[in-house]
């Protein structure tokens, strides 16, 4: 069941799934951020990796390599980050979250808008840029001596500092791991927005909470191929799409 969202009518089916969930699992990707001016990372054109080189800045080989050059250009992104606001698709899961008994935000994102705009119960999967780790203790260090190093280093070991995000080839956090792959087999209502799907573990999610009986719903500006069945796939921007559908969900 497909729905162009002109108009934002929405299935009285989907409304109703929603009002009365039990569970409700979200996975955000970069596109939920996107109207809050941060770029995502394979749009075509304006996406970070269409820009600059995934294997030359985020990766441990890239770092081991060059630490200043990857550094700095977290500390690029970080800046991004800190003037960014979040966005009414932001502020409409947070609703959700307050009206359903059990709610879950599964996050690619390591920018923090949702917990900005309230959301409470948030799994991160991809780390936090607004974080900081020793590279050889991989522990978060709060403070370091200001120094001329780029980057600085550890106060307690003396090894190099780098932000607290998962780099390809590395492992996500387990914790952050068994929450989203919890939540997602036990919700009874799935929704992925604003992500390509390319990215694994991450990806797997709304198959795993479909075969266990969840309805899925995908929210993406561009058309995303799913192979599920009882889903709804709603194709447009995220920061408008999801105010809609509380509105209508809880209208009245
Ligand atoms: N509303 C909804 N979807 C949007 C919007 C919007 N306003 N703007 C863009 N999108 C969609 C794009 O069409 C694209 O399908 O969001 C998706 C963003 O996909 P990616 O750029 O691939 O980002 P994401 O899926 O989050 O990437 C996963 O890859 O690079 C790594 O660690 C990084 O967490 C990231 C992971």
């Amino acid at each position: 069941m497909t729905n162009r969202t002109s108009g934002y009518n929405f299935p009285t089916q989907l409304l109703k799934t929603l009002r009365f969930a039990r569970q409700v699992a979200v996975l955000t990707g970069a596109g939920i951020s996107a109207e809050s001016g941060l770029a995502t990372f394979r749009d075509p054109m304006t996406g970070l990796w269409a820009k600059f080189r995934p294997e030359e800045l985020a990766t441990p080989e890239a770092f081991q390599r060059n630490p200043k050059l990857v550094w700095e250009w977290y500390q690029w992104r970080r800046e991004q980050v800190e003037k960014a606001a979040p966005n009414p698709g932001h502020f409409a899961l947070a609703q959700i979250e307050s009206k359903v008994p059990k709610f879950s935000l599964i996050t690619q994102n390591v920018d923090s808008l949702h917990q900005q705009a309230g959301s409470k119960n948030v799994v991160e999967l991809h780390g936090n840029i607004r974080r900081t780790k020793c590279f050889e203790e991989n522990i978060v260090v709060e403070s370091w001596p200001e120094t001329e190093d780029v980057p600085p280093h550890c106060p307690r070991c003396g090894g190099l500092l780098r932000p607290d995000v998962v780099w390809f080839g590395e492992n996500l956090p387990l914790e952050a791991l068994y929450a989203a792959a919890n939540a997602s087999k036990n919700a009874d209502l799935f929704f992925s927005i604003g992500t390509s799907g390319q990215v694994e573990p991450a990806a797997s999610l709304p198959r795993l909470a479909q075969q266990n009986g969840a309805t899925v719903v995908t929210i993406n500006l561009e058309v995303t191929t799913t192979a599920f069945h009882k889903v709804y796939n709603f194709n447009g921007r995220a920061g408008e799409i999801l105010p809609a559908l509380v509105q209508k969900a809880w209208a009245g």
